[in-house]
């Protein structure tokens, strides 16, 4: 029998999502199985926004950052009647799969979804943050890496021309994975992650340490989400609730550069990556990684393993239950941490 598979992708944008959109079409349509492309997230399933996807229409798309699909954060447990309306539509368009390409969110979405209303979905995990549980990694999270790597290389010129401490912030959400990947590749001096609540006077003394030995720069990549350790006063509360605000974090960067520059005497300066993180063409690896989940994704909706994510587990792509990777969020791993801490004092 012919099988007519949605997919969406939802939550933040992140580069491979193309790359998974055209391996399951290429996959599908190998079985004259159709796709149809839902538009910005659930918000197509709720409001009527889908199209056929063809081997024409994701030709050339393997490259591209973003997704051809849109997306948005709509939810479709937030208003009474998007749920009604998703059924008409799936309904209409006679779908018998739906493959949700997201991250903890939209996965946590999908499981309710499969749970309390019985839809046959599958996932593709995507983020740049790499915390999504029982997967080794994410795809998107390899080209953010790169993307820091860069910046902190080429943040050296400055840091050691201008003899100044170089303060990079970048994302990660709750998780320290991108700046600790980001750092240790970049050959940063110290690494700010949410896992470890940091010390100010420690970091000081490292920079002056390092000043006294005739390194008169450093370089310290932060992650969004890093907290000074609770005995710290240096952030007032007004601040901490704006750079800790729920949903869009940002702002520690300049407050350590801040306190930094007085405590120390040496001029600092901030780089905020932001959105160039997760921007732009996806690495190799991720293309691969994505183009690997697509297939598997494909592959699960035809052995009827709904409420099932693909995931990468050594090499191997698996199929595990959303409960499995749900179950907490994946913090940076200490091993990686560790490694990153040997260049810090
Ligand atoms: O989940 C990826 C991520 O890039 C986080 O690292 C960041 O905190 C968040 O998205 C910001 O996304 P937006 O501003 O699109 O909500």
């Amino acid at each position: 029998m012919s099988v007519r598979i949605g997919i969406l992708t939802a939550g933040g944008d992140c580069p491979g999502l193309n790359a998974v959109i055209r391996a399951v079409v290429r996959r599908a349509t190998n079985e004259a199985a159709e796709v149809l492309g839902v538009r910005n997230g659930w918000r197509g399933l709720v409001e009527d926004d889908i199209e056929p996807l063809t081997r024409a229409s994701v030709t050339g798309i393997l490259p591209r950052g973003g997704t051809i699909l849109g997306t948005s954060r709509i939810n479709p447990f937030d208003e009474p009647d998007y749920l009604i309306r998703i059924s008409r539509n799936w309904a209409k368009y006679k779908l018998n799969a739906l493959i949700v390409v997201g991250g903890d969110g939209s996965l946590r979405t999908a499981r309710d979804l499969w749970r309390s209303e019985h839809m046959p979905v599958v996932g593709v995990p995507k983020t740049i943050d790499n915390d999504v549980g029982g997967t080794d990694f994410t795809f998107g999270f390899d080209t953010a890496v790169n993307i820091v790597s860069e910046a902190v290389d080429r943040l050296h010129s400055t840091a050691e021309s201008h003899h100044r401490v170089m303060v990079v912030e970048v994302m990660g959400r709750h998780t320290g994975w991108i700046a600790a990947y980001g750092g240790i590749a970049g050959g940063a001096d110290i690494v700010l992650v949410p896992e470890h609540p940091f010390r100010l006077s420690r970091i000081c003394d490292f920079i002056l340490h390092r000043a006294a030995q005739g390194r008169p720069f450093s370089i310290i990549v932060v992650s969004e989400y890093a907290h000074p350790r609770a005995d710290e006063n240096f952030i007032t509360e007004e601040v901490a609730a704006e750079i800790y605000r729920k949903g869009q974090f940002g702002g520690i960067g300049n407050v350590l550069a801040r306190e930094i520059e007085a405590r120390t005497g040496m001029q600092a300066r901030v780089t905020k990556l932001g959105y160039v993180q997760r921007g732009g063409s996806p690495s190799a690896f991720d293309r691969v990684l994505a183009t690997r989940f697509g297939v598997k994704a494909y592959e699960m909706v035809r052995a009827n393993e709904w409420g099932h994510m693909a995931a990468l587990q050594g090499n191997r792509i698996v199929s595990i239950s959303f409960d499995e990777a749900l179950k907490e969020v994946k913090r940076l791993d200490e091993e990686i941490y560790n490694v990153a801490e040997i260049f810090f004092g």
